[in-house]
């Protein structure tokens, strides 16, 4: 995608990034001593910003990835228990303070970009591309959560009868489980932990199994800015194990969990048994999100939209694109299209620069993919060469693309870039109706040049996150609020205005003067 992103005012020893992500406050981010310029990209529209190619090769060839050692299951309960003594030192904490503890680990890893980028390569098997604009979205949450916990937590005098008083307080709820995958190893990890943090609350951290380095890094980061031990703790290990015990030890406040929609379930079950207070959960999971594609849509902007979202970071966005609903009377010219981008992308090592998607997560999620290929191989009809085509490479699955029958017959979130697609004709909104039908309502994109067409499928639509006439990946903190509704979740939406009122606990105060 670099490559296709690219405009002539890309130096060779440059990448460019797409998109820049802005300040809170609206300003460019730019250290002068990191990125080398920001500047509009061949749209004219967009901005983007360019980073010095060296300096990530640097990153990546100094890049050890640290072995982290697993949490026993039974750690768990002293764990919560030293998470709920250091909860009234942090809770106290002026709010201020806490938002500058964070603002302060921002800029801190802003300017270790490189280096966290280099892990997420090599750890998680992110493209540079996409291992940039991880630590760019990871500063954001930090910067906007310290933003945004000083706008919601200061106390609030509310109307009353004369001779009383009424105030609503915020504060922290006590210590938080934060649960997250390796899809966004930094990024999800960072804003569950940063949200928590700066309402007050103390953090219990489980990440991936996958990917614990980069969360240790991160941690260590975060301690190193100011947050307490005990106020942040990182607890590596199963899921099965060390996830289950720490959601089940006495005393937890709340859960915010970010996985699939299977493993938020059996938590939410497991919070509904435990004894004693009701436990929130914060749930964001997966989703089979779709494209709506009609007859008046600009064929070409479709095809590069449909290969962004279905085939960028290999597919394993849980905002990517799995089925494309375009209308038979455009459907063979766009198929074509995607057809032709598709094979120009390159599937390979991620750490090479010119690499568009790199292998999924490891052998397991592999075989769950070559599962669903071989189901729809035999049940479909295959619009791209088979993997089998692709130079070995461990866990490489290259962008595969099937024509099925119905929206009803795709039932499975497919975590990798396979792309799913129907045709229709008829009425728009019944094609809305049957996406809604699917249960999920994680993102959606629409493909029109009729306004109030988009308008009104946009509204029928049960999802968190409409994009007409783009992509559907890559929600900017503070821009584009992210999460669904349904079987993708529970909201409220992170990196948005009422995401931090979920981890408060409120009281009115009340006095009669
Ligand atoms: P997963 O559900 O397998 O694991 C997520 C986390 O839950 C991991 O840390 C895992 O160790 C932990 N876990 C597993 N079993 C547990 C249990 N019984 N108790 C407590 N914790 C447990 O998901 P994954 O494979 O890591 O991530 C991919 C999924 O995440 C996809 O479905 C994707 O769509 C979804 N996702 C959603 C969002 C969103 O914002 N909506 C973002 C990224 C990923
Ligand atoms: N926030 C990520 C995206 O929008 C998941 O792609």
């Amino acid at each position: 995608f670099v490559h296709q992103l690219a405009d002539e005012s890309v130096g060779m020893d440059e990448l460019l990034i797409s998109p820049l992500r802005l300040e809170p406050d609206g300003s460019l981010p730019l250290p002068p001593e990191l990125y080398g310029a920001a500047r509009a990209n061949s749209s004219g529209r967009d901005l983007a910003v360019v980073v010095q190619r060296d300096e990530l090769l640097a990153a990546h060839a100094a890049c050890t990835v640290p072995v982290v050692p697993e949490a026993k299951a039974d750690q768990a309960t002293d764990a919560v228990a030293r998470a709920i003594s250091a909860f009234a030192a942090w809770n106290h904490t002026p709010v201020a303070q806490r938002a500058a503890v964070l603002r302060f680990a921002a800029d801190t890893l802003d300017a270790a970009l490189p280096r966290f980028g280099a892990l997420l390569v090599k750890e998680a098997h992110k493209t540079w591309g996409d291992a940039v604009s991880e630590v760019r979205e990871a500063v954001d949450f930090l910067r906007y959560y310290a933003n945004e916990a000083e706008r919601v937590m200061p106390p609030q005098t509310l109307p009353g009868p004369t001779g009383e008083s009424n105030t609503l307080r915020l504060e922290g709820r006590g210590a938080w489980v934060c649960i997250s995958p390796w899809n966004f190893p930094l990024a999800i990890f960072v804003g569950q932990v940063a949200a928590a943090l700066a309402t007050g609350n103390t953090v219990l951290a489980k990440p991936a199994e996958q990917t614990p380095a980069v969360a240790l890094e991160a941690v260590k980061l975060l301690h190193a800015a100011g947050i307490p031990p005990d106020a942040l703790q990182l607890l590596h290990g199963p899921g099965e194990t060390v996830g289950a015990a720490l959601v089940a030890a006495p005393g937890v406040a709340g859960v915010v969990f970010t996985g699939s929609t299977q493993v938020a379930k059996i938590i939410q079950r497991a919070l509904a048994a435990k004894d004693g207070a009701i436990v929130p959960l914060i749930a964001e999971t997966g989703g089979i999100n779709a494209m709506l594609v009609d007859s008046t849509a600009l064929p070409e902007q479709v095809a590069d939209a449909v290969v962004q979202s279905a085939f960028r970071s290999a597919g394993q966005r849980c905002s990517a694109l799995r089925l494309l609903c375009v209308h038979e009377a455009i459907a063979d010219g766009v198929i074509e299209m995607i057809q032709g981008a598709a094979k120009e992308l390159v599937a390979g090592d991620p750490s090479q620069l010119a690499t568009d998607l790199g292998p999924v997560i490891d052998a397991e999620a592999f075989d769950n993919i070559q599962r669903h290929l071989l189901r729809l191989h035999g049940s479909a009809q295959a619009l791209l060469p088979s993997t089998d085509a692709v130079p070995v490479l461990p866990n490489l699955v290259a962008p595969q693309m099937f024509e099925v029958n119905a929206i009803a017959d795709v039932t499975a979130e497919i975590f990798g870039p396979v792309l799913q697609v129907v045709r229709w004709r008829g009425e728009p909104m019944d094609v809305i109706r049957q996406i809604n039908a699917l249960g999920y309502g994680l993102t959606l994109g629409i493909q029109t040049r009729i306004d109030s067409r988009a308008q009104a499928l946009a509204a029928a639509a049960r999802v968190g996150n409409v994009y007409v006439n783009r992509n559907m990946i890559g929600a900017v903190v503070g821009v584009q609020p992210f999460g669904g509704e349904g079987l993708s979740g529970t909201g409220p939406k992170a990196g948005g205005p009422n995401y931090l009122l979920r981890f408060c606990a409120e009281q009115t105060l009340t006095i009669n003067t």
